[in-house]
């Protein structure tokens, strides 16, 4: 039975036609438990949703069809490693990387916890030696940078998480990020460091992406020609992969190579060893509070009912608004500065994730599957979209994302920041009605026909749904507490929506079609083939490159 046909999936329809008249104003004056009703408290963190378009029916229509999907028994496959991505055969145990490894788990014959064991404490040694001096390059210096060389999952969890935490650090390294093949970004890091003291971290599930491995190979030329000899190498550059074979052809030595497995998505990896430049950056034990972060949520999503459970109610919000009221688009606004790189983070991992349009069983599904997730850090938001998200005929659902307590205290900034962040919420859900545009008018001493001229001009409708994520502190443990409810979010959406949120097949015909025009490109004369757009396109390139 496909989910659209399931008897709560049909309730929600009928559902929704009658929430869209509601006003989500209209509910808060109707009942003064409304903050109470839906709201929720995790370790250091408050999690108010009492803002979104919802009632106890909505949500108790989505626990009966998450009973109608067999949501329970998916979870527990999940954490069992049972192969639940299912096109590609594989397990989805980003958990066990943040598990008690003494608690054996066994997959497949192999036990899984002490694999993850064995990588956490080469990390651990490697990290001692780096971050201790002891770990000298080849012309006996000890390391001050590290260049993290990755894209997509090898990158934006480690970059998201080191710009997050960069206040925590207690190592005097810094580091570096080059995942574009743009020369531009491989340059730029490469002028900003000194190559004796470099360590570069090439990291890539696979071993095959073509932008990573560019991007390692410049660098690893550029070290071998300043300092001459390619012995230089083993000193300078470390690997993370699968794919040992691939390492090793490339150069590095097999010494030098944290594992990775495959049952790591690589938009879920950051807890692996894929996380290897947030521990040498933050320092070890940083990266422990990351997975222990991570581990509450866990345990949380594992045993809490539906009802009372955090990604499953950001899942069932994220559905509701996407697939039933129709928003095609959720925005992250995060009011801390240090989480300016969290929205494409969560873009990877949302929308490569359940960006799909075939249920299980490959057939076309006919219901909005993920909403494009977008989106800015706090106040600077407010001077480039909000008027859009305020006045504009789309409405967009939002995340605030905040802090008690900033990292840093800079005199009355922080509470100028969340109040401007309570304010935004509090404005997209009241609006402001044209009565009472008209009455600020007419108080501001304005004539009628300037009124009358302006007053529609002023109306904010309101009734713009968004839940309230504010934590104590953002900390390393609170950082793996926010990504990890994300990521069951996610797992939650595609058990509901019966779409496999751990494949990315979509990512391929892009990729093959790069490597042909490459080659064409590379080639004497023009090209023929194509459609006439990118085959004039390719010619123009040709002809007019230096
Ligand atoms: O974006 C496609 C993708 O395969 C991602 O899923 C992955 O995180 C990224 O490319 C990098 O892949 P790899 O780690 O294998 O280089």
């Amino acid at each position: 039975m496909t989910r659209s046909s399931l008897p709560a999936w049909q309730a929600l329809q009928t559902h929704a036609k009658d929430m869209q008249t509601q006003s989500i104003k209209a509910m808060f004056d109707a009942d003064n438990q409304r903050f109470d009703n839906f709201s929720l408290r995790l370790p250091g963190l408050l999690f108010d949703y009492s803002k979104q378009n919802i009632n106890q029916q909505t949500m108790s229509l989505f626990e009966q069809l998450a009973q109608q999907c067999d949501f329970d028994t998916w979870r527990d496959k999940m954490f069992a490693g049972e192969r639940i991505n299912i096109t590609e055969d594989r397990s989805v145990l980003h958990v066990a990387l943040r598990r008690d490894t003494s608690k054996p788990l066994d997959v497949d014959g192999e036990n899984v916890s002490a694999q993850v064991a064995e990588q956490l404490a080469k990390m651990k040694a490697f990290c001692d030696k780096v971050q201790s001096g002891q770990w000298l390059g080849f012309t006996g210096k000890p390391m001050r940078h590290i260049v993290s060389i990755g894209v997509g999952g090898s990158n934006l969890g480690p970059e998201m998480a080191t710009n997050a935490l960069k206040h925590y650090k207690q190592t005097n390294l810094s580091v570096h990020y080059a995942s574009n093949v743009d020369g531009n970004q491989i340059a730029d890091v490469l002028d900003a460091v000194d190559l004796e003291a470099t360590l570069f971290v090439v990291s890539s599930k696979t071993f095959t992406t073509s932008e990573t491995m560019t991007n390692a190979n410049t660098a690893m030329q550029y070290l071998v020609d300043a300092l001459g000899d390619k012995a230089a190498i083993g000193k300078h550059f470390v690997a993370v992969s699968t794919n040992t074979e691939k390492v090793t052809e490339f150069g590095i030595d097999a010494d030098n190579i944290f594992d990775m497995w495959d049952w790591v998505g690589g938009r879920f990896s950051l807890w692996s060893t894929i996380g290897l430049p947030i521990a040498l950056y933050l320092g070890f034990e940083h990266f422990e509070q990351l997975l222990l972060g991570a581990r509450n949520v866990d345990e949380h999503f594992e045993s809490a009912p539906l009802g009372q459970n955090v990604p499953f109610i950001m899942a069932c919000l994220s559905i509701w608004n996407c697939s039933f009221l129709n928003a095609r688009s959720q925005v992250i606004l995060p009011y801390d500065q240090v989480l300016n790189r969290l929205t494409a983070y969560l873009q990877q991992a949302e929308m490569e994730s359940n960006g799909k349009h075939v249920n299980f069983s490959g057939d076309t599904v006919d219901y909005n599957t993920v909403p494009t997730i977008w989106g800015e850090i706090g106040i600077n938001g407010q001077h480039a979209f909000y008027q859009y998200l305020h006045q504009g005929n789309n409405i967009v659902p939002a995340d605030f994302i905040g802090s008690i307590t900033p990292i840093r205290h800079m005199a009355h900034h922080h509470d100028i920041l969340i109040a401007n962040m309570l304010a935004q919420a509090e404005a997209f859900m009241a609006g402001v009605s044209e009565s009472e545009v008209r009455d600020s008018l007419a108080k501001a001493g304005k004539s009628q026909q300037v009124i009358d001229e302006l007053a529609s001009h002023k109306v904010h409708q309101g009734n713009r749904p968004s839940s309230m994520f504010l934590f104590d502190k953002i900390t390393p443990f609170s950082l793996g507490q926010l990504i990890a409810m994300y990521e069951h979010k996610i797992f939650s959406q595609g058990i509901l929506l019966e779409v496999c949120s751990f494949d990315q097949w979509g990512v391929e015909l892009g990729k093959g079609l790069a490597n042909n025009i490459h080659a064409e490109i590379l080639a004497d004369g023009d090209v023929d083939g194509h459609d006439s757009s990118t085959r004039a396109l390719i010619n123009y390139y040709k002809a007019n490159k230096s």
